[in-house]
């Protein structure tokens, strides 16, 4: 099998999924965001401030240039992966893109919930959140292979979902 790749908004669930992935259908994973912190040896916060999104940004492009030469490999993505066409090439000729949507309401709740994300300071609320994700919306849409909306679902289930569809369509 090819790769699946897990686009979505931040807080859209992409890492939950790909470990319910992972756990049920004993599939590799890779979490982007991770393999990022780990290489350059320190929190994503911190790459935003002594070195620049844009340097963030070609760490993701280099990452992702690595995974596509593998397969069986299901990838939690950055959120910010789609805003690049590069990116979006090199994940749709290595696999299937999986765009996982919920609200903003949701969204919001979820992000919330931690200080990791630079692009999210001082937006953490509905109207921001709105904004962006809305911004966001042709990059995430143009990008997906298949759809799941993902609001009032267990991750299982999506879990479950995705493989079906990804298997049959
Ligand atoms: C970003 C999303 C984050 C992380 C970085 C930038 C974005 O990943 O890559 O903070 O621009 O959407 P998650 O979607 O896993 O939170």
């Amino acid at each position: 099998m090819k790769n699946v790749y897990l686009i979505g908004f931040m807080g859209s669930g992409k890492s939950t999924i790909a470990y319910q992935m992972q756990k049920r259908f004993h599939l590799k994973r890779i979490e982007m965001d991770d393999r990022i912190v780990k290489k350059a040896g320190m929190p994503i916060s911190e790459i935003f401030t002594t070195q620049g999104e844009p340097a963030f940004r070609q760490m993701e492009t280099a990452l992702l240039k690595k995974i596509s030469y593998s397969s069986d490999h299901v990838v939690s993505c950055g959120g910010g992966v789609v805003l690049k066409l590069e990116n979006v090439r090199l994940m749709k000729r290595s696999g299937r893109v999986v765009l996982l949507k919920a609200s903003p309401q949701v969204i919001l709740e979820r992000v919330s919930r931690n200080n990791k994300r630079p692009v999210l300071e001082g937006k953490k609320n509905l109207k921001d959140i709105t904004e962006m994700m809305e911004a966001r919306r042709p990059a995430y849409e143009d990008a997906a292979d298949l759809t799941i909306d993902i609001d009032g679902k267990t991750p299982e289930e999506i879990a479950d979902e995705l493989y079906l569809r990804v298997m049959t369509e």
